[in-house]
C-alpha cells in the first residue's frame, strides 16, 4: 500500500515499510519493519533540501540516487560524460503511482507487483531524464528497483557507471554476507565485517560468475539490528559496493558493473539498468526467506512455477563423451526399472564431438553415437517410459567445427590478434543479429527433432575478445536475453536448465527464462552441503539442480554412502550421474527405495517453504525443514559433517512448523541404519527442545565409507 503523507510517500508490504521524503533530491527516511502512519516523520530529523553548508554535508544525506558532480564526494550510482564534463545534477520533477511498472527494454524483470513509485527526475541544463521505479511485493517484504536514463539533449552522452540500486542505511556496526567461490565450490557464504573503506563485490568474466554472486546481505548487528539483502536481475558483469561512509553510515549499490563500461546514448535514446532487488528482516533466516518466497512467486517463468521437476539420469559423469547406442540403452533401461524419469543426454552427441576440441555450433546429431537420428533417438526413450532431454552450449562455436569453417566471422574476435581459446572453444559474437537467429533456429530445431522437455543451456567460458569495449559485455548479456527470450517463446513448457561449468551464472536473470540452474559439478555432498547452504540464502531448493554422483566423488576423492548423497541431493531438482548399470543389486535396491521416498515427497522437497535450522559454519551442521503451506507436511535433512572427538552433538531444533500442531517424525530408513525411529512431538517441542542424533558415526552408522559425513532425513505429519 503506497501513501503520500504531505511531502513524504510511505510504502509498506506485509512486515516492513519503505519511506521517502520527496523535494529537489529524494531521501530514504526509513526502511525497516512496518511502522504505523504518521502525519510526517520531520521528527525523524531527515530535512528536505538542505543546502549544503560543509565540504561534507551532500555524504550525509540518504539521497536515492548519487551522480558525479553532484555535491557527493563518494562512491556514486551515476557517471556520465556529456559534452566532454561530467557533471550531472538530477533533480525530481515529478511523482506518481502507478499499478504496473513498466518492462525493461531487452532485459528480464520480476512480475506481480501489487504497486509501484516512479520518480522522475531531470538536469534540465543537459537535457538528461532519469527514471526511477520502485515496486512493492506485499507478501514477500520485497521491494524491485531500476532505474533508466534518457538522452533529450543534442549530444551523444557516454555511461561510465550507472547502477540499479542505492540504499543508504544508517550507522552502526555491519557484517557483509556474500557468496563467493570457484569452480566446485560455488557460493560459499563468506562473512566480513565492514571496519571502513569500501567493501566491493563483483564479476569481471562476462558472466554473473562463480567467484562472487550478486546477492549481498549487509547485516546491521546488536540492538536494533537488522538484515538488508539485495540481489539483481542480471547475468552478466555485476558490482555490489558496501562502502562505509566517513560520516558513518553504510551505502550499499548494486548494477551492472562499470569494468570498461563507456556505453554511448544517442540523442532521443536511453539505456535501461537492470533491476535489483531487496528485503530486510530482523535477521538474515527471514530476510532469506523473503527471497525464496519472491523468486518463486514472482521470478521462475509463471509456466514452470510450481511445475514437478522429473528425476533425472544425466549421461556426463556416467560416460563423459565415450557412449555408443548400447550404453544409452542400457543406462536408460535401468533407469527405468530403477523409477527414474528422464534421461538426459549431456554433451557428445552431436557433430564429430569425442572430446572436448571440436563441434561446438555443429547442433546435428552424430547418427553414428546414437545408432539412429536423433528424432528416432528420442522417439525410442519415450517409448520406453522416459522423457527426453538434451544438451547444448549455444553461445559458443569450436575452431574444428563446420560453424567456424563456414563463418569465422560468427565467432567473436578481433582482427590482428590471436584469440584466446578456453576449453579449445570461442565465443560466438552473440551481439550480431544473424548470429543469434542461427543458434535459435539451430537450438528451436534439436528441442522440435527430438521432442526433448528439457534442455541444459551450458557455457563454459569467460568473455574475453573484448572488441567495442565499452558495450561488449553487456551487449552479449542482452543477447543471451534475446536468445532465450525467442526459445522460451516458442517452447513455454521447456524446462531449461541453466549451467556454466556447474554454476559459474546462477542468477535472477537466467531464473527468469530457466527455472532450474545446475549448482555446481562438484556432488560429493560435503562439498555440496556448504556449496547449498550458500545457494539457499538468495534462492529456493527447486531452482538447485542436485544430483547422487559418483563414490567415491570425482572431483574430491571423497567416499561416502549413497544415502548420504541422497540426504544432500534430496533437497533440489534431483537427479543421478554416475554409471547405474554398474551398480550391484544391494546398491540397486537403496537408489530405488530413494526414488519411491524422492516421488512420494516430492512436493514438499521440491516446494516447501524452507526454514534454516543449522548452518555448517556455526556448529558443523547444515539441517533445513522444508513444508507445505499449511505446515501439515514436512521434510528436515541433517547433515554432520564433521566428526568432533570427544565431543557430544548437539540436539537439532526442527523449525518451520506449527507450534501448537502434533506430528508423527519418522527416520527415513538408510541402508546403514536398521532402526526404525518414530516419536511424536508437538512443533513447539521440535522447535525449542530439539531432536538428538545418537550414534553418529559410530562404526556401524559409517559403514565402512571413510572420511564420511552423516546425515539423516526426518519425515514429519501433522496427526
Ligand atoms: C560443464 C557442466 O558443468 C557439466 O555438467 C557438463 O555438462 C559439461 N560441461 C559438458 O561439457
Amino acid at each position: 500500500m503506497i501513501k503520500r503523507l504531505g511531502d513524504y510517500i510511505k510504502a509498506d508490504t506485509k512486515n516492513t515499510s519503505f519511506i521517502i521524503l520527496t523535494g529537489n533530491r529524494p531521501e530514504l527516511v526509513y526502511y525497516g519493519a512496518k511502522i504505523a502512519d504518521c502525519e510526517n516523520f520531520d521528527f525523524s530529523g531527515i530535512k528536505k533540501d538542505c543546502p549544503f553548508t560543509s565540504a561534507d554535508d551532500a555524504d550525509n544525506f540518504p539521497y536515492l540516487i548519487s551522480s558525479s558532480g553532484d555535491g557527493h564526494s563518494r562512491e556514486n550510482m551515476i557517471r556520465i560524460v556529456s559534452d566532454k564534463n561530467s557533471t550531472l545534477r538530477l533533480l525530481l520533477k515529478d511523482v506518481r503511482i502507478l499499478k504496473i511498472k513498466p518492462e525493461i527494454t531487452g532485459m528480464p524483470s520480476s512480475y506481480g507487483e501489487k504497486e509501484c513509485i516512479l520518480l522522475k527526475y531531470s538536469d534540465d541544463a543537459l537535457n538528461i531524464a532519469l527514471e526511477q521505479y520502485f515496486a512493492f511485493f506485499e507478501n514477500s517484504d520485497v521491494v524491485a528497483t531500476s532505474v533508466k536514463l534518457i538522452n533529450n539533449g543534442k549530444n551523444d552522452i557516454k555511461i561510465k557507471r550507472l547502477l540499479s540500486l542505492q540504499l543508504d542505511l544508517p550507522s552502526g556496526s555491519y557484517d557483509m554476507l556474500t557468496l563467493e567461490g570457484a569452480a566446485c565450490r560455488e557460493r560459499f557464504p563468506t562473512v566480513k565485517t565492514l571496519n571502513g573503506g569500501t567493501y566491493v563485490n563483483a564479476s569481471y568474466s562476462g558472466l554473473s560468475s562463480n567467484s562472487r554472486n550478486p546477492f549481498v546481505a549487509l547485516i546491521k548487528k546488536g540492538t536494533n539490528g537488522f538484515c538488508v539483502e539485495s540481489n539483481l536481475i542480471y547475468s552478466g558483469n555485476h558490482k555490489e559496493i558496501a562502502e562505509c561512509g566517513n560520516l558513518g553510515g553504510v551505502r550499499l549499490l548494486s548494477g551492472i558493473n562499470d569494468y570498461l563500461l563507456d556505453f554511448c546514448v544517442a540523442p532521443c535514446e536511453s539505456f535501461c539498468a537492470p533491476e535489483a532487488v531487496f528485503t530486510v528482516a530482523k535477521d538474515t533466516e527471514t530476510a532469506s526467506f523473503n527471497m525464496r518466497d519472491f523468486v518463486d512467486k514472482h521470478i521462475i517463468p509463471a509456466a514452470l512455477r510450481r511445475v514437478e521437476r522429473p528425476i533425472v539420469v544425466n549421461t556426463w559423469e556416467t560416460f563423459l563423451f565415450d557412449f555408443d547406442e548400447k550404453k544409452l540403452t542400457d543406462l536408460c533401461d535401468k533407469a527405468v526399472e530403477l523409477g527414474a524419469e528422464m534421461l538426459v543426454l549431456d554433451d557428445g552427441w552431436f557433430g564429430k564431438r569425442n572430446d572436448d576440441t571440436s563441434s561446438l555450433g555443429d547442433w546435428y546429431e552424430n547418427t553414428e553415437k546414437l545408432g539412429c537420428s536423433l528424432k528416432e533417438f528420442g522417439d525410442k526413450i519415450r517409448r520406453k517410459g522416459l522423457a527426453f532431454g538434451i544438451w547444448a552450449e549455444p553461445e559458443m562455436i569450436s575452431k574444428d567445427s563446420d560453424l567456424y569453417r563456414a563463418h569465422p566471422d560468427f565467432a567473436m574476435t578481433i582482427d590482428g590478434i590471436t584469440p584466446i581459446e578456453i576449453r579449445h572453444q570461442l565465443c560466438l559474437d552473440t551481439t550480431k543479429k544473424e548470429v543469434r537467429d542461427y543458434i535459435v533456429d539451430k537450438i528451436s530445431d534439436i528441442i522440435s527433432k527430438s521432442g526433448a522437455t528439457y534442455l541444459k543451456w551450458d557455457c563454459n567460458r569467460s568473455v574475453q575478445e573484448l572488441k567495442n569495449s565499452g558495450s561488449l559485455f553487456h551487449l552479449f548479456t542482452l543477447g543471451l536475453y534475446d536468445m532465450l527470450k525467442r526459445i522460451t517463446d516458442k517452447f513455454p513448457e521447456l524446462i531449461i536448465e541453466s549451467c556454466a561449468s556447474g554454476g559459474n551464472r546462477f542468477d535472477l536473470g537466467m531464473l527468469c527464462f530457466t527455472p532450474q540452474i545446475w549448482a555446481s559439478d562438484n556432488a560429493d555432498p560435503r562439498y555440496r552441503a556448504a556449496i547449498q547452504e550458500g545457494t539457499l540464502y538468495a534462492y529456493p531448493q527447486v531452482t538447485m539442480g542436485t544430483h547422487v554422483g559418483h563414490i567415491p566423488d570425482w572431483h574430491t576423492f571423497n567416499g561416502t554412502s549413497y544415502d548420504n548423497s541422497f540426504s544432500v541431493a534430496a533437497l533440489g531438482a534431483f537427479g543421478y550421474e554416475f554409471n547405474l548399470t554398474e551398480l550391484s543389486e544391494k546398491d540397486s535396491e537403496i537408489i530405488r527405495n530413494q526414488i519411491v521416498f524422492y516421488k512420494k515427497w516430492r512436493q514438499t522437497l521440491q516446494f516447501g517453504a524452507l526454514t534454516v535450522n543449522e548452518y555448517l559454519a556455526e556448529r558443523g551442521i547444515s539441517s533445513y525443514t522444508v513444508a507445505d503451506e499449511k505446515q501439515e507436511k514436512a521434510v528436515a535433512t541433517v547433515i554432520v559433517t564433521e566428526n568432533r572427538l570427544n565431543y557430544v552433538y548437539p540436539k537439532v531444533c526442527i523449525k518451520g512448523l506449527n507450534p501448537d500442531y502434533t506430528y508423527r517424525v519418522s527416520f527415513r530408513k538408510q541402508a546403514e541404519l536398521s532402526e526404525n525411529i518414530t516419536f511424536t512431538a508437538s512443533g513447539s517441542a521440535l522447535a525449542r527442545l530439539g531432536v538428538s542424533f545418537p550414534d553418529l558415526f559410530t562404526d556401524k552408522a559409517i559403514g565402512g565409507n571413510y572420511n564420511s559425513i552423516q546425515t539423516r532425513i526426518l519425515t514429519i505429519e501433522k496427526i
